[in-house]
């Protein structure tokens, strides 16, 4: 079977984080090797980055060029050679990250982000994406009930989310082959037969 790139997106508290989980248990029990990984993060120096781009203040343009300088660090040492090894990925976001907010919420000029995306990943697309969406009220809800303090992303206003969730959904109307929306406001129980039922359907096959 084809190594697959499966990637997870939604707005912040949309509850995909342990859902990822589940579907890289799903992908394990076929007896497949999966590498389960995170953006901005993934690699010693992109987790660095992750720190700064969640607590530091910066510049906006500063935010998408460390994003892609954190994704190309990423391909390199990780998601390019497992997927060459016949490994699958899984990532908790990628690209589609990156329209969403920095262009959806932060409202910067997509024809850049074509043009860096061009340079970082001219022939690599995930396989699969699941967005996970929700009411952005309804995610700023859960996020308070966590009693943890909020990252520069986390600390935004509904209507950035609202941005944010709109451009998601376009990516996905735009692509609906690729990119599969899932209603985060059902059950979790619900949510995970979604998540395993779209794997199994694009992936196992
Ligand atoms: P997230 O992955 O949701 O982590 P956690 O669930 O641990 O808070 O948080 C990463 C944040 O980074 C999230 O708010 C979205 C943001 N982000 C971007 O703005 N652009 C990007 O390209 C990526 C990958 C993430």
């Amino acid at each position: 079977m084809k190594s697959r790139f499966i990637t997870f997106e939604g707005i912040d508290g949309a509850g995909k984080s342990s859902q990822i989980a589940a579907a890289v248990a799903l992908i394990e029990s076929r007896g497949i090797a999966v590498v389960q990984t995170r953006e901005p993060g993934g690699t010693p120096l992109g987790e660095k980055l992750r720190e700064l781009l969640l607590h530091e203040p910066m510049h906006l343009e500063t935010e998408a060029l460390l994003m892609f300088a954190a994704r190309r660090e990423h391909l390199a040492a990780l998601i390019e050679p497992a997927l060459a090894a016949g490994k699958w990925v899984v990532s908790d976001r990628f690209t589609d990250a990156t329209y969403a907010y920095q262009v959806g919420g932060r409202g910067l000029d997509e024809a850049r982000f074509a043009a860096l995306e061009q340079w970082v990943h001219p022939h690599l697309q995930p396989d699969l994406t699941l967005i996970f969406d929700l009411d952005p009220a309804v995610a700023a809800r859960r996020l308070a009930g966590t009693g943890q303090a909020p990252d520069r992303f986390e600390r935004e206003q509904t209507d950035f989310f609202e941005r944010v969730r709109g451009a998601y959904l376009r990516r996905a109307a735009a692509d609906p082959l690729r990119v599969r929306v899932i209603d985060a406001s059902q059950t979790p129980d619900e949510i995970k037969k979604a998540v395993e039922e779209i794997v199994s359907r694009s992936c196992f096959k």
